[in-house]
C-alpha cells in the first residue's frame, strides 16, 4: 500500500499543509522543528489511532485550537481508499471512505505502517516493554485472533490484580480468572513463538545486507512456561508458585505480560555486548522484519525512518538506501539529505 496524499490542520505544528507522495522512497526535508516527525507521526497515526510517542490525543491539537484534522488518500494496488480522522478534546472519529471505524483492527486492516525512530538504538537495551509491545503490534495487525487473545488476556489480568489489590481474595474468584490467563495463554505463546521463528529467517538476511558482514543474529523467545501436551498444568504450576508473592505485591507476576525476547548477535546479548552501531543496524532490521511476512504484495506496510540517517556513516547510508529501493514506499525525514531518483518535500516552518 502507499500514502498518495496527505492532508494536515491544526495537527502539531501544522495550521495546513497539504502533501503528495509517490511510491518509492520519499525524502521529507526541513530545519529542526520544522515539523518532520510531526508529518510522520500523522501517518503512523493513520495505522494505529495512536502516536508513536506516546502521548495523549490531545497533545496532537495544534496549541490553541479545538480539533486536528487528517485527510489522506491510501492506495492499495487499484483499490482508492480515503480515510479522514477528526480528533478534539472530548475524543476521535475515524472514517474510510466516509463510514465510520471504531475498532483499530479496521483502521490498521487499511493502513500499516512500520516505523525506526532514533530511540530504537535502546530496543535491546531498554525495557521489555518495547520488545513485547514490537511482537505484539506486528502480530495483532497480521492475525486478528492474536489481538483478541491479547484483549481477553489483558481484561483477565486486570481482574486479577483487582483481585489481589482488593485486600480480601476470593479464593474461587481468583483461580477462575487465573484459568482465563491460563487458556489464552496458550495460544499467546504459539503465535509468538511462530512469529519470532519467521522472524528470524528475515531478520539475519536484512542484518546482513545492511553490514555487508555475515554475522550471526538470532532472536531468542522463552515462554513463562515451554509449550507441551501439559502446558495446563505446567502454567497452572506456574501461576501458583508465585501467589504468595502475587499477594504480598498486590500483582500477577507471572504470565505472557511479563515475556521478553532477547537479540544475539554473533552469539552475545546484543544488549549487554553490542556497539551502538550493532544495535541500531539490527534494531532497524528487526523494525522492517515484518514488511517480509507480508506477502500480498497490495497489503505491504509503508516504512518511516525517523532522522535516523544522520547517524550512519557514508557507506551505511549508502547501503541503507540501496536497500530500500525495493520498498513499495519509504519516507524519510532529515535536515538536508538528497536521494538521486527520489520524491523530496522540503518543509518551510509555518
Ligand atoms: N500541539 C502542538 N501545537 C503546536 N506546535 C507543536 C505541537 N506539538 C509540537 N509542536 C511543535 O512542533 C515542533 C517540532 O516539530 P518536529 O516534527 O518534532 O520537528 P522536526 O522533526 O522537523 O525537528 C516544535 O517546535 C514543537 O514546539
Ligand atoms: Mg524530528
Amino acid at each position: 500500500m502507499i500514502v498518495t496524499s496527505l492532508n494536515l490542520h491544526n495537527f502539531r505544528n501544522h495550521t495546513s499543509k497539504n502533501l503528495d507522495f509517490n511510491p518509492g522512497i520519499n525524502v521529507i526535508t526541513g530545519l529542526n522543528a520544522s515539523g518532520k516527525t510531526n508529518i510522520v507521526e500523522a501517518i503512523y497515526y493513520l495505522s494505529l489511532a495512536r502516536s508513536f510517542k506516546g502521548v495523549d490525543d490531545e497533545d496532537l491539537i495544534k496549541h490553541l485550537c479545538e480539533y486536528s484534522e487528517i485527510h489522506a488518500t491510501v492506495k492499495e494496488g487499484k483499490l482508492s481508499k480515503e480515510i479522514h480522522i477528526l480528533i478534539t478534546k472530548k475524543g476521535r472519529s475515524v472514517l474510510v471512505n466516509g463510514k465510520k471505524v471504531s475498532r483499530v483492527s479496521d483502521l490498521s486492516k487499511n493502513v500499516n505502517v512500520l516505523l525506526f525512530e532514533p530511540k530504537d538504538v535502546l530496543l535491546f537495551k531498554g525495557p521489555p516493554k518495547e520488545r513485547r509491545n514490537f511482537l505484539d503490534i506486528n502480530l495483532s495487525k497480521q492475525f486478528p485472533l492474536y489481538l483478541e487473545y491479547i484483549s481477553r488476556y489483558e481484561k483477565a489480568l486486570k481482574e486479577r490484580n483487582e483481585i489481589l489489590k482488593s485486600g480480601k481474595i476470593d479464593e474461587n474468584h481468583l483461580s477462575a480468572v487465573t484459568e482465563i490467563l491460563v487458556k489464552y495463554a496458550g495460544p499467546i505463546i504459539n503465535y509468538r513463538a511462530m512469529y519470532v521463528k519467521d522472524i528470524n529467517d528475515i531478520l539475519i538476511k536484512i542484518t546482513r545486507a545492511l553490514t555487508g558482514v555475515n554475522d550471526k543474529v538470532e532472536v531468542i523467545y522463552k515462554p513463562f512456561v515451554q509449550m507441551s501436551e501439559n502446558y495446563e498444568a505446567d502454567a497452572k504450576v506456574a501461576f501458583e508458585k508465585n501467589l504468595e508473592s502475587d499477594i504480598k505485591h498486590r500483582n500477577t507476576s507471572v504470565g505472557i505480560h511479563r515475556e521478553d525476547i532477547q537479540v544475539n548477535f554473533n552469539d552475545k546479548d546484543i544488549a549487554t555486548y553490542g556497539s551502538q552501531g550493532e544495535n541500531r543496524l539490527v534494531a532497524l532490521a528487526l523494525k522492517i522484519a515484518p514488511y517480509f511476512l507480508i506477502k500480498d504484495s497490495d497489503k505491504k506496510p509503508v516504512v518511516v525512518l525517523d532522522d535516523v540517517m544522520s547517524e550512519l556513516d557514508k557507506t551505511h547510508q549508502k547501503t541503507l538506501i540501496d536497500f530500500l529501493r525495493k520498498f513499495e514506499q519509504v519516507f524519510i525525514t532529515d535536515t538536508k539529505l538528497q536521494i538521486d531518483g527520489a520524491t523530496h518535500i522540503e518543509l518551510t516552518k509555518n
